[in-house]
C-alpha cells in the first residue's frame, strides 16, 4: 500500500503521505477498529465539516483539544535563548483590529474589570524593538469574543506599536476563564470523555517586527483557579503565567484615568522576540 505513493513528484508530500498512512493503519490494527467505530469517525468528521464556515473552524478546534496545535507549535518554535514562548493562536483573531495606540483601551463596549498592562518588546540581547506591532485580543467577562455576537460589534481587540524605547501600555479587561465553543461535535467529544471545555483565563498577543520571528502567545492569570484544573487546549506554559495585581477602588491609575469606585488589575509583560529564521 505504501508503495502506491512512490510516484509522488513532491518529496515532502511523499514523506507525509507515507507516514500518515502508516500511522493510520497502525492505529486501526492496534485498536482493532470496528466497522461501526469507523462509521462513527466518518460521521464525526462530516459533522465537523458541516458546522465549519468562515466564522467557525471545527477542525482547528479538534486539533486544539487533541493537543496537536500545541505540538505543532513545539515543533516549529524551538526555544531560542530567552525569547518569549509561543502558545496556541485560537480561532478568534481578526485582521484589521482597531488601532488603539500606546496607552489606549481595547475594551470598547466589552464588559469586565479594567486591567492595565505594560511592558517592553526587546531582542534577546536586551535591545528595544521600537515600533513592534502588538495585537491584543480577549473575551469579555461573560466568556465571549466580539465575533461570537451576531451584531458585528468590535470590542476586546486592538493593536498598538511599541515606543522608541520598546515600551508599551494599554487598558484591557482582566481575563476570566471561558469555554471554547462546545455546541458542536468537538464539544460532544469532550463530553463523551468527561473533559471540560474551559480555558484558563488569558489575554492573547501577537507581536511582530521586521527581522523578528512573529510571536503568537498569551499571558495567563496566576490567581486563576482554572490553572490548577487545566486548560482545554493545553496552552499554558509556566513562563506565561503573570501576576495580575488587584488594585482597590480609589487606587490612582498609572495614566491618571478616573476609574471612579471600580477596582482594577495591573500586569507586566516583557516580550523578548527571537530573530527571524
Ligand atoms: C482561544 O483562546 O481563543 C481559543 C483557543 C483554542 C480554541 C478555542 C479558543
Ligand atoms: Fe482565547
Amino acid at each position: 500500500m505504501l508503495a502506491s505513493f512512490e510516484a509522488t513528484p513532491d518529496p515532502r508530500l511523499h514523506e507525509l503521505m507515507r507516514s500518515l498512512t502508516g500511522h493510520l493503519h497502525a492505529f486501526i490494527r492496534e485498536t482493532r477498529l470496528t466497522e461501526q467505530e469507523w462509521q462513527r469517525g466518518i460521521d464525526f468528521l462530516t459533522a465537523a465539516g458541516h458546522i465549519t464556515d468562515d466564522k467557525r473552524q471545527e477542525f482547528i478546534l479538534l486539533s486544539d483539544v487533541l493537543g496537536a496545535s500545541m505540538q505543532i507549535i513545539a515543533v516549529n518554535n524551538g526555544a531560542y535563548r530567552d525569547a518569549t514562548e509561543a502558545t496556541v493562536f485560537g480561532p478568534f483573531f481578526v485582521e484589521d483590529s482597531p488601532l488603539i495606540g500606546n496607552g489606549g483601551d481595547i475594551a470598547a463596549d466589552a464588559s469586565g474589570t479594567p486591567c492595565w498592562v505594560q511592558g517592553t518588546v526587546r531582542d534577546t540581547e536586551g535591545n528595544p524593538v521600537p515600533g513592534a506591532r502588538i495585537e491584543v485580543w480577549e473575551a469579555d467577562e461573560t466568556g465571549h469574543y466580539d465575533v461570537q455576537y451576531p451584531d458585528g460589534r468590535v470590542a476586546g481587540r486592538g493593536h498598538l506599536f511599541a515606543g522608541d524605547d520598546g515600551s508599551f501600555r494599554f487598558w484591557c479587561l482582566t481575563p476570566t476563564p471561558y469555554p471554547i465553543p462546545h455546541d458542536g461535535p468537538v464539544g460532544a467529544l469532550l463530553d463523551a470523555v468527561r473533559r471540560s471545555p474551559v480555558r484558563a483565563a488569558h489575554l492573547h498577543f501577537m507581536v511582530s517586527a521586521e527581522r523578528f520571528r512573529t510571536l503568537v502567545t498569551h499571558i495567563f492569570v496566576r490567581a486563576d483557579p482554572q490553572l490548577a484544573i487545566g486548560d482545554a487546549v493545553f496552552g499554558v506554559k509556566d513562563s506565561l503565567i503573570k501576576d495580575f495585581a488587584g488594585q482597590p477602588a480609589g487606587t490612582p491609575a498609572p495614566d491618571g484615568r478616573d476609574l471612579g469606585q471600580r477596582t482594577w488589575h495591573r500586569a507586566q509583560f516583557d516580550v523578548v522576540l527571537a530573530p527571524a529564521r
